[in-house]
């Protein structure tokens, strides 16, 4: 009897101390504002789902697409849009959202990000499941990550890519690096393309000793990709020089952050970039330039679409928004978090890339979300190039670009859509499953307030890095409601994000950017004349 009594005494007391972890564990996470489900939809540990109803209608707002922007509802039922038209009427199964006075538009794709990549001796603090949360409560609904190849071997890479994002909650898709060369590498590329759903590599021009390729394999690498049908994107800085430029800043006795930027100044971003621009026309195949920081790179990519080259330019919020002054505040982690490649321009820069990207000569714009904590900086605190380079940005973009470019009225509506969405479904096509609020895309949908403001702050913020770089920003036009795959997963500032719900994103390869290729080069080859008979051959 008595042993039954303390058994019972026991148990409820180990019950207690269970009800008291799981009390404070669900206050820590509603502090950080998200609500993280179990695995499975509807088994939130936070509430029933808004989005447990699978037919949503988004009701009276104006519908934005890159090339339209009407008035209309918009019907969506299972993850997919049904209808797009004025005055649709519903039955009382659906969820019903008002966008009336507000821009319903895609949902945010971001072309370029580092989820759980080991760099620079750390790994970056943000995963799939962080990093992807961090996106939809700032209305980006897929991204497109590089996959790191595993000691070369693009195999291994992808493998160790899918395992990363087993814990995804929104949709995703892989570039995937090039770092070394070999037949099997030449071979892996070919199943990437048509087996796993790869349609782009990257080559690093930079990172000499790590992942820099040389010129030798640029040439196989777009060799290559153009005859799979794959997009060639390069990280375009003279990584030689670079390390030229850091020892000479080392003897100069410059060893905090400015000394970053000191040491790999535009003129070497411009080079490496003519320098891609020019193997990608020897071999016509088309080409991405990846973050592009600088009006050099930019000169160099305006001349050669300006000549008729199909070459792509992606600027990054970071460079768009921001100049280089705070690598030069005396708090080493302050100066520290800006520390990125290509580095963060000198002021004039950025004015230029908006200018670009409001004329069409830069297409699109990407994040390169890459972000290390003031502790994984600090390896850095006595030698910058030790400092883990990357910064955030993956929830900010959206709201950034709206509020520099859209605000400002240097861009319209469509024309945020078209760089924020729809132009990054098109170059890695999946346009218009991606990028599009139209009947049969898929229903990711954001509702953006443009009367509402919003403002940055890393208490705020969803992203597991302790710093912002854009700390204290306050803007115009709030992304209130984000829907991905017809699931309203940000909504009233609280995020119900489930891991595993993400879907893996497969890109075929020949975009549009190789319509003509072929053509081009037969045309080319009868415009050579037959080969000169000579006596003595
Ligand atoms: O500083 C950066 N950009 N870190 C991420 C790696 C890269 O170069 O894209
Ligand atoms: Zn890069
Ligand atoms: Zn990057």
């Amino acid at each position: 009897m008595a042993s039954t009594s303390s058994t019972i005494k026991l148990s409820l007391l180990l019950l207690l101390l269970l009800l008291l972890f799981l009390t404070i564990t669900s206050q820590s996470e509603s502090n950080h504002q998200f609500c993280e489900a179990g695995i499975g939809y509807g088994e939130s540990q936070c509430g029933i789902y808004s989005s447990s109803s699978t037919k949503l209608l988004i009701k009276g707002g104006t519908v934005v697409n890159a090339h339209l922007q009407e008035l209309a509802d918009v019907y969506v039922e299972d993850g997919i849009i049904v209808a797009v038209k004025p005055n649709i009427i519903v039955g009382d199964d659906v969820t019903v959202l008002d966008a009336s006075g507000k821009f319903v538009m895609p949902g945010g794709i971001d072309p370029h990000t580092h989820l759980a990549m080991d760099f620079m001796a750390s790994q970056t603090v943000d995963d799939f499941f962080s990093g992807q949360a961090a996106a939809l409560a700032g209305g980006t609904t897929m991204h497109i990550d590089f996959a790191i190849p595993v000691n070369g071997n693009l195999m291994a890479g992808f493998q160790a890519y899918q395992n990363k994002a087993k814990v995804s909650c929104m949709d995703y898709g892989f570039h995937m690096a090039i770092t070394k060369w070999d037949d099997l590498v030449s071979r892996d590329m070919e199943i990437m393309v048509k087996e796993k759903g790869i349609n782009s590599f990257k080559f690093f021009m930079a990172y000499k000793g790590a992942v820099m390729v040389n010129d030798d394999l640029i040439l196989e690498g777009l060799k290559r990709c153009k005859s799979l049908g794959a997009l060639a994107m390069v990280h375009a800085e003279n990584g030689d020089a670079v390390v030229e430029g850091q020892k000479k800043m080392i003897e100069l006795g410059i060893t905090g952050p400015e000394g970053h930027a000191l040491s790999r100044p535009p003129v070497l971003e411009g080079e490496a970039t003519a320098r891609a621009i020019r193997l990608a026309s020897f071999v016509n195949t088309p080409l991405y330039v990846v973050h592009v920081m600088s009006i050099d790179a930019l000169e160099e990519i305006a001349k050669a679409r300006n000549s008729g080259q199909k070459v792509i330019g992606e600027p990054v919020v970071s460079g768009l928004v921001l100049d280089d002054s705070e690598l030069w505040n005396p708090d080493f982690i302050t100066a520290a978090k800006y520390v990125m490649s290509p580095p963060i321009r000198a002021s004039g820069h950025a004015k230029a890339l908006q200018a670009a990207l409001s004329t069409g000569l830069l297409q699109l714009v990407g994040t390169d979300h890459c972000v290390f904590n003031s502790t994984q900086k600090s390896l850095g605190i006595d030698d910058f190039r030790k400092i883990p380079n990357g910064v955030n940005g993956i929830e900010e973009r959206m709201h950034l670009v709206w509020d520099t470019m859209v605000e400002s009225g240097q861009i319209s509506a469509t024309d945020y859509v078209r760089l924020t969405s729809t132009e990054c479904a098109r170059i890695f096509n999946i346009y218009p499953r991606k990028g599009a609020i139209l009947a049969g895309s898929d229903a990711d949908i954001i509702i953006l307030n443009p009367n509402s403001s919003f403002e940055i702050s890393s208490s705020s913020h969803h992203s597991r890095i302790d710093t912002n770089i854009y700390e204290g920003w306050r803007g115009k036009g709030k992304v209130e409601v984000t829907i991905a795959g017809g699931r309203v997963v940000w909504e009233n500032d609280e995020l119900k994000v489930v891991p595993g719900s993400g879907k893996y994103i497969e890109m075929p390869p020949f975009n549009y950017l190789f319509n003509g290729i072929e053509k081009a080069d037969a045309r080319y080859l009868s415009s050579l004349r037959a080969p000169v008979k000579r006596s003595n051959s």
